[in-house]
């Protein structure tokens, strides 16, 4: 078990450029199995879901080989369909290799995902969608068998504007025989960046970003084809934060701040002060930073709930009561119990907590319960006096690409002890 040692109290100062987006990769490494040409990502975070997602593809037969941030694929001689069983339960976007199994193979077989535990995580929309798409699906000893040799274009709805199941629904539905169209989808920009990958590998989509999505079947192969990942806006918000709440002064470049308006209305809320140009933005934070009357977790463009912690650990420390809610997951609120256990002052029932700002933390003993606890309370620790050891750090991996490192470069200390 990795471990975090924090020495509180040194604000953040300084240019960093921001990793690429692990909700955009994921989805898009999974969707180069579809391709039968070379595939160059850039600007590829290095973390843990992206090495097991490598993992992964490399299991089913393609080639993949990594350098730096740039990971190159051969899936031409990818020939299996049946996903890897111990990968699967580690990494939630396993889920993601459904649809791009379906499209190459027309079978996939996978157990039900893994990955952080931030509530019970349904996957009902995914499989309705590809069974409207024609694939049959049932469940054999605990794994799903998808079949669809030949899946068709479907009219679908979503009940709810879910980021996995529009992914996944597009990517079937590229290879499908005819014409797609998916409503209510959901408008995260990383759908977007999906989108671009998979017109490049061949595919005709388009509408992502909206609530329509429209999707040509019958996919035509291209020899080869290059996609730089998009920025981490969840990575970019999360070191505002630590900005935030060190009292800090803090430039970030490769972001797309079209894509933040929600976190960045909140910490100007809290105080900060934002300048933003093209791809940079600046916060500088002097004093302690105002309470945020409501933070509230919506479908993008709304305020993400890949965000609420990091937020929550900022309104710990703020001058006055804060009240967060989650709509999304709902055991999101696993950072409470640890941050209290730093002096944070919070009431919590169901999805909603309410938070009275202390004017410190107090370093103390604490443990990642999930990529996002481990981001906040990781943020805490800097704003807290004294030593803030995190525990369970392997879950910080999976998502950030050397936070330590990077919290570091800015003038954190923080030490990393591997166990
Ligand atoms: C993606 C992100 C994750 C983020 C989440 C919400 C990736 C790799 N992960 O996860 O970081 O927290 O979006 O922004 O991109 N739901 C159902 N049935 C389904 C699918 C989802 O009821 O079949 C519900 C979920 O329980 C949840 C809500 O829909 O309440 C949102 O989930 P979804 O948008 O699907 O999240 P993910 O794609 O899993």
């Amino acid at each position: 078990m990795g471990r975090f040692i924090i020495e509180g109290g040194h604000p953040l100062n300084g240019t960093l450029k921001v990793q690429g987006a692990k909700n955009a990769a994921l989805p898009i490494l999974a969707a180069g199995i579809m391709s039968r040409g070379e595939v160059t990502l850039t600007n590829c975070p290095c973390i843990r879901d992206v090495d097991n997602m490598l993992d992964i593809l490399g299991e089913l037969g393609a080639g993949t080989e990594r350098r730096g941030d740039t990971i190159r694929l051969s899936p031409g001689d990818a020939s299996r369909c049946v996903m890897p069983n111990r990968l699967s339960k580690e990494l939630r976007s396993s889920i993601f290799m459904l649809g791009p199994l379906l499209s190459r193979f027309g079978r996939a077989v996978c157990t039900y995902p893994g990955g952080c535990e931030i509530g019970h995580r349904p996957i009902d929309l995914h499989l309705k969608g590809l069974a409207a798409l024609g694939a049959d699906i049932r469940e054999e000893r605990g794994r799903i068998v998808c079949e669809g040799k030949n899946l068709h274009g479907a009219d679908i709805h979503l009940d709810y504007p879910s980021v996995g199941a529009t992914e996944n629904i597009m990517m079937a539905a590229a290879s499908a025989k005819g014409d797609t169209c998916i409503t209510n989808a959901a408008r995260e920009p990383e759908i977007e960046d999906l989108q671009n990958f998979l017109n490049a590998i061949g595919c005709s989509i388009w509408g992502a970003g909206t609530s329509t999505l429209y999707v040509r079947g019958g996919m035509e192969h291209v020899p080869s084809a290059v996609h730089r990942i998009m920025p981490d806006r969840i990575a970019a918000g999360t070191i505002l934060c630590a900005a935030a709440v060190t009292g800090g002064n803090v430039t970030l470049t490769d972001v797309c701040c079209d894509h933040m308006g929600a976190a960045f209305a909140k910490l100007r809320e809290a105080g900060c002060e934002l300048s933003q140009r093209a791809d940079t933005v600046t916060i500088e934070m002097k004093g302690r930073p105002n309470e945020i009357k409501l933070i509230e977790t919506y479908p993008y463009p709304g305020f993400p709930t890949d965000m609420q912690a990091q937020f929550f650990a900022l309104c710990t420390v703020a001058e006055g009561t804060s009240v967060i809610v989650e709509n999304l997951f709902e055991n999101r609120f696993r950072h409470c119990a640890e941050l209290a256990k730093m002096g944070a002052v919070i009431t919590q029932k169901d999805r909603t907590a309410i938070v009275r700002g202390v004017e410190k933390l107090s370093g103390a003993s604490v443990s990642a319960r999930d990529l996002r606890c481990g981001a906040a309370l990781t943020i805490a620790g800097l704003g807290a006096e004294g030593i803030t050891t995190v525990d369970n750090t392997e879950l910080i991996d999976r998502g950030y690409q050397g936070l330590d490192k990077v919290l570091c470069s800015l003038g954190a200390r923080i030490t990393r002890e591997d166990g």
